[in-house]
């Protein structure tokens, strides 16, 4: 039985209570709704937050500690999940998408919104993998009380079981916040791109003496209760004697081959996003060339008149089918 029929707020309703919210909200499309006990708004949400337990959760993540390596890509699409899902433990809808998909020069403009509906995309997309969803700039600093009624919308309006939020040890009371009342949490240190702005740029983070830093980040979050942890662009060395001293698996982007798993930007590896490539970043297609040329290819028959061919078009009348 889902999490959601069993829950308590459910069960404070009457039966009748309960059946007149389910007409409302079903026939609205929108409203309290029945199954959460928040106001969402329309079916899109509506199905989200009826979506079956998935069968990957973040026990079964943490527990492959130690273990084969934990497969991760973003995704941001409901056809990039679908290729993603079979492949990977986790589907990582980063904030990313708003430079990859969106065009941004940073990740500082995504919005709750824009993730929302990228989370949903993903989530109809996956049955396989874990869905996360990353927390965006500004939606989780302020307070932990901020960060639990963000996450509890982005997991309410998705259906996905977790979310990722930037920061190290000043992060670990929100952490542990979210992570006591339900919200898994996996965290992200070392380079941190949603702080672009106080770090410099986009620099390799835990050099010499910033490494003790690093390391105490990598404990705070453990400690805190993240049940993983993203190490974005740290030494190798160092997040090998990261990986070493946690419980918790590290996931590593631009960190080596040390950490217990890896994630990459699905455009960046399949050479869809051409803007700049980032030194960790390994091309294992070159989808945006082969776009190009597809494009290019159909732009020169649209002008030459050979496409569309015959077979392409609709005949004005049927031909007769004659006798069998
Ligand atoms: O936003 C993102 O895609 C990320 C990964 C690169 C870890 O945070």
């Amino acid at each position: 039985m889902a999490w959601r029929q069993e829950s308590p707020r459910r069960g404070a309703r009457s039966t009748l209570a309960l059946a007149a919210m389910q007409r409302n909200f079903l026939a609205n499309g929108s409203g309290l709704c029945p199954y959460v006990g928040q106001n969402l708004h329309g079916p899109e949400q509506m199905m989200s937050a009826n979506s079956p337990l998935r069968s990957v959760l973040p026990p079964d993540i943490r527990a492959r500690k130690g273990s084969e390596p934990l497969v991760v890509l973003t995704a941001y699409t409901t056809p990039m999940a679908r290729l993603v899902d079979p492949h990977c433990d986790v589907a990582l809808v980063g904030d990313s998408l708003g430079m990859v998909l969106h065009g941004l020069p940073s990740t500082l403009g995504v919005t709750m919104e824009m993730m929302i509906l990228h989370g949903q995309a993903v989530v109809r997309g996956c049955s396989k993998a874990m869905v996360v969803i990353d927390m965006p700039f500004g939606s989780y600093e302020e307070s932990p009380a901020q960060a639990y009624r963000n996450a509890a919308r982005l997991m309410a309006e998705t259906g996905a079981p977790a979310v990722k939020l930037e920061g190290g040890a000043h992060m670990a009371d929100t952490i542990a916040f979210l992570t006591r009342r339900g919200v898994p949490v996996m965290a992200h240190i070392g380079l941190t791109p949603q702080a672009v702005n106080t770090l410099g740029g986009y620099k390799v983070v835990g050099r010499e003496d910033e490494a003790e830093r690093v390391m105490q980040d990598a404990l705070a979050v453990q400690a805190a209760g993240a049940f993983a942890v993203v190490l974005e662009k740290v030494p190798m060395g160092l997040a090998g004697r990261i990986t070493a001293a946690l419980d918790i698996p590290t996931i590593g982007i631009g960190a080596g081959a040390a950490c217990d798993g890896q994630v990459l930007v699905i455009d960046d590896m399949l050479g869809l996003f051409t803007d700049f490539r980032p030194k960790f970043v390994k091309r294992y297609a070159e989808l945006g060339k082969a776009a190009d040329a597809a494009i290019a290819a159909y732009a020169a028959e649209v002008r030459t008149r050979a496409f569309p061919a015959e077979e392409h078009a609709f005949p004005d009348v049927l031909p007769v089918k004659g006798p069998k």
